[in-house]
C-alpha cells in the first residue's frame, strides 16, 4: 500500500503517467496495461470493452485491434475515444480523452511481429466480433495458417492494426483518506497546446 498522501503534483501529465503506470507494473497481479476503451457509433451509442496498451509518449497511448471489430467499425465512423485505467492495487484510476489516429503500417507491421507466432496466427484467424457458428471453425483455420506459414512470421492483415488516442484530456484520481480523494485534470484543446491542470471535487 502506498505511504505517500501527498496531493497529486501539478506536473506534466505525462511524466505523471509514467510514474503511476511504473507503480502500477510493481503491484498489479497482471496487466498493468490493461485499459478500458470506449467507443461510440455517430448516432451517439456508447461501447467499452479491454484493450492493451502497447506504446504510449507525447504523441499519445497505443493499442492495436482488429480495425474489421465491432470497435474498429465505430472508431471508423467516430475517430474519438476515451481509456480509462482502474489499478485496484494502488487505488487509483486515470481517464485519458481524445481523437485517435491509424499508425503507420510500419508501426503495425513492426509491433504485430514482435508478439509470439501463436498470437500472430490467432489473430490473423479471427474475424474479430463476427459470429462464430462453431468453435472448430477458429480452430481449423489455425491450423491452415500454420500449415500455410510453417515457420517464421505470418504476413499481417491489413485490417490488424493500432490506434493512436493523442489525448486532450487526462485526469488522475488517487484514494485518500476519509474518501477526500484527489483529482487533477489536465486539458488542451489540441496537441500542440500547453496543458491546463486543475484539481476537481471528487
Ligand atoms: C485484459 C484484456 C485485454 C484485451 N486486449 C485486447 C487488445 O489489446 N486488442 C483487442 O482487440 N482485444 C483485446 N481484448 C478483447 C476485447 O476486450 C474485446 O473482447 C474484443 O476486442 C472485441 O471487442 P469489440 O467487439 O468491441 O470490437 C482484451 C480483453 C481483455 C479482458
Amino acid at each position: 500500500m502506498e505511504t505517500d498522501q501527498s496531493a497529486i503534483p501539478p506536473s506534466d501529465p505525462f511524466a505523471l503517467f509514467e510514474v503511476w503506470f511504473a507503480e502500477a507494473r510493481e503491484s498489479e497481479p497482471n496487466d498493468a496495461n490493461a485499459m478500458a476503451l470506449a467507443t461510440a457509433s455517430p448516432d451517439g451509442f456508447p461501447s467499452v470493452r479491454m484493450v492493451l496498451l502497447k506504446g504510449y509518449g507525447a504523441d499519445g497511448f497505443v493499442f492495436y485491434t482488429n480495425a474489421e471489430s465491432h470497435k474498429g467499425e465505430q472508431i471508423r465512423a467516430n475517430m474519438r475515444a476515451a481509456l480509462l485505467f482502474h489499478w485496484k492495487s494502488l487505488r487509483r484510476q486515470i481517464r485519458i480523452e481524445g481523437p485517435l489516429e491509424e499508425v503507420g503500417e510500419e508501426e503495425a507491421d513492426a509491433y504485430f511481429h514482435s508478439r509470439p507466432r501463436v498470437s500472430q496466427i490467432g489473430s490473423a484467424a479471427s474475424d474479430q466480433s463476427r459470429p462464430l457458428l462453431d468453435r472448430q471453425l477458429y480452430v481449423d483455420r489455425v491450423a491452415a495458417l500454420e500449415e500455410r506459414y510453417p515457420e517464421g512470421d505470418i504476413p499481417r492483415p491489413p485490417h490488424w492494426t493500432g490506434f493512436r488516442l493523442s489525448p486532450r484530456r487526462i485526469e488522475f484520481w488517487r484514494d485518500r483518506e476519509y474518501r477526500l480523494h484527489d483529482r487533477r485534470l489536465f486539458a488542451r484543446e489540441s496537441a500542440e497546446d500547453a496543458w491546463s491542470n486543475t484539481l476537481l471535487y471528487p
